[in-house]
């Protein structure tokens, strides 16, 4: 029944509901045939020893009830494939695996009620077979449901480097600050990943279309234009997420939840500027027309730190630190946080100066001591900070000993060392410090294996390491 259904596959373009139901039963059933048939192996191999011989007479009976429950998957397992949710390739040799290795459990079992256990060479190859028939088709419906990585995604790395794929992906931090969002890693990728992937993923490659990495993204669909850098209009891509939804090619497909405005504004402007693989938004976005719907997207109003409603800074206070030479700055309109910067000053930085500025440690979000005469004891009040989301300590006499009291600053994006003392001693900071996106360590005593462990350990960070 099974092989006549398959060979008129075509007549069942439009398969009943009770068709598809008991498709749905194929990944329970299968368990059957995989058990029955592991036991007939077993039964097969045991009753070769003198004290197992008794078995013999249940071996028939074992592959018979896998050959039959065999069958039953495959039935099922046909009907499922007419829902036409998978991948080609790894379906044909899924199922032609199944059918082989059902009709081989008949010969076994044949075999056995024909010679009984008695050795030849061809019957063992038989059972050999079947058992590697069993491993390959299991793990193809694996990939089928899974996609192909599944078996793998949280193997350790060295075990994902001998099967080719790439090292493990940490969670990406989320964005605090509009300055550190990436234009594919935080806007691109999301996207395709919360609306697309579903479909167009390594087992299910609609359209031949794989949205699971910048590279895959660019490789494209059947299509050729899938995605064109530099121009939005020519790109497949953006014609089926801007056609009217009722269209047939409209992305995503079957009703799925449509991109909205703004991510369909993002797509377009990304692929307009050359799809680029990284980048800022904010230096990619030279016209400044996209700063508000990009914060908006990723939702930084709502973010935390800037959601907090802080106290007016202290006039006083405030008044104090621009006679030491600071320039005080609000950073937003609708809030009281503040951007202090030093670097620019003509007098010199004072340890007295740090007592001023932990007035302000509630409102203070960026603080700007490049080439101020920093002190190693100067941090340890810099340390308590607590809202610093941008730190700059460029050209200063620091070293390691004096960064360590930086690591209770949990709101720290953006921290810039270049050209000073410190070394080894990021490698402990940079960990303890859960938002940080970029560090500048370039002219520092940071050798390039301490870079290349820290790229390492801490995957989501861009570690700028030589002149912009
Ligand atoms: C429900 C499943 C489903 C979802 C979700 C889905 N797609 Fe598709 N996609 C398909 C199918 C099926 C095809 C192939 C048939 C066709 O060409 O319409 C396809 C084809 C495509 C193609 C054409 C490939 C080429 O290069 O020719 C593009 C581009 C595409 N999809 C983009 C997207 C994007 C972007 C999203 C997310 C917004 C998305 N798809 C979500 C099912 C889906």
């Amino acid at each position: 029944m099974g092989l006549i259904l398959l060979l008129n596959g075509g007549i069942l373009d439009n398969p009943p509901d009770i068709v598809l139901f008991l498709g749905r039963f194929h990944p329970v059933v299968v368990h059957l045939p995989i058990g029955f048939l592991i036991m007939a192996i077993l039964l097969q191999v045991a009753a070769r020893w003198p004290k197992y011989k008794p078995l013999t007479i249940y071996i028939p009976l074992a592959w018979l009830m896998g050959a039959v429950s065999a069958l039953i998957a495959v039935i099922f397992g046909y009907f499922l494939s007419l829902s036409g949710d998978y991948d080609e390739d790894i379906l044909f040799w899924h199922q032609w695996a199944g059918i082989v290795l059902m009709l081989m459990s008949f010969g076994c079992y044949f075999i056995n009620k024909k010679w009984n256990n008695s050795l030849s060479v061809p019957k063992w190859a038989l059972v050999f077979l079947v058992g590697f028939l069993l491993m390959f088709t299991g793990h193809l419906g694996g990939n089928l449901t899974h996609g192909s990585t599944y078996l793998l995604q949280y193997a350790p790395n060295p075990v994902r480097y001998m099967a080719g794929l790439p090292s493990k992906v940490e969670p990406r931090k989320k964005v605090a600050v509009l300055d550190s969002a990436d234009v594919f890693l935080d806007l691109v990728l999301p996207m395709m990943q919360s609306k697309c992937v579903g479909c167009h993923n390594e087992g299910k490659k609609k359209g031949g279309l794989l949205l699971t990495s910048y590279a895959m993204m660019m490789r494209g669909g059947e299509s050729e234009n899938t995605i064109v850098p530099g121009d939005a209009l020519k790109s497949e891509l953006v014609r089926r997420i801007t056609l009217p939804m009722e269209h047939d090619d409209f992305m995503p497909s079957e009703g799925k939840l449509p991109l909205t405005d703004q991510e369909v504004v993002l797509i377009k402007w990304w692929i307009k500027i050359g799809a680029p693989s990284n980048g800022f938004v904010t230096q990619l976005d030279t016209e400044k027309a996209l700063t508000s719907l990009v914060s908006n997207y990723l939702g930084l109003d709502k973010n935390n730190l800037f959601n907090k409603k802080v106290p007016p800074p202290d006039q006083a206070v405030v008044d104090s630190l621009i006679n030491r030479g600071f320039v005080i700055n609000p950073l937003m309109k609708d809030n009281y946080f503040i951007d202090a910067n030093y670097s620019l000053s003509e007098y010199t930085l004072e340890a007295s100066d740090m007592d001023i500025l932990l007035k302000l440690k509630e409102q203070l979000v960026w603080l700007n001591l490049g080439n101020s005469k920093v002190k190693d004891a100067y941090l340890e009040k810099i340390g308590l900070l607590q809202n610093l989301v941008k730190l700059d300590l460029k050209g200063n006499e620091i070293s390691d000993a004096g960064i360590k009291h930086l690591s209770k600053l949990e709101n720290l994006e953006s921290l810039n060392l270049y050209g000073t003392k410190i070394s080894k001693g990021v490698l402990e900071l940079v960990p303890q410090l859960t938002r940080l996106k970029k560090i500048y360590l370039w002219q520092t005593q940071v050798t390039s294996e301490n870079i290349a462990e820290l790229k390492k350990e801490n995957p989501g960070l861009t570690v700028i390491y030589e002149r912009e």
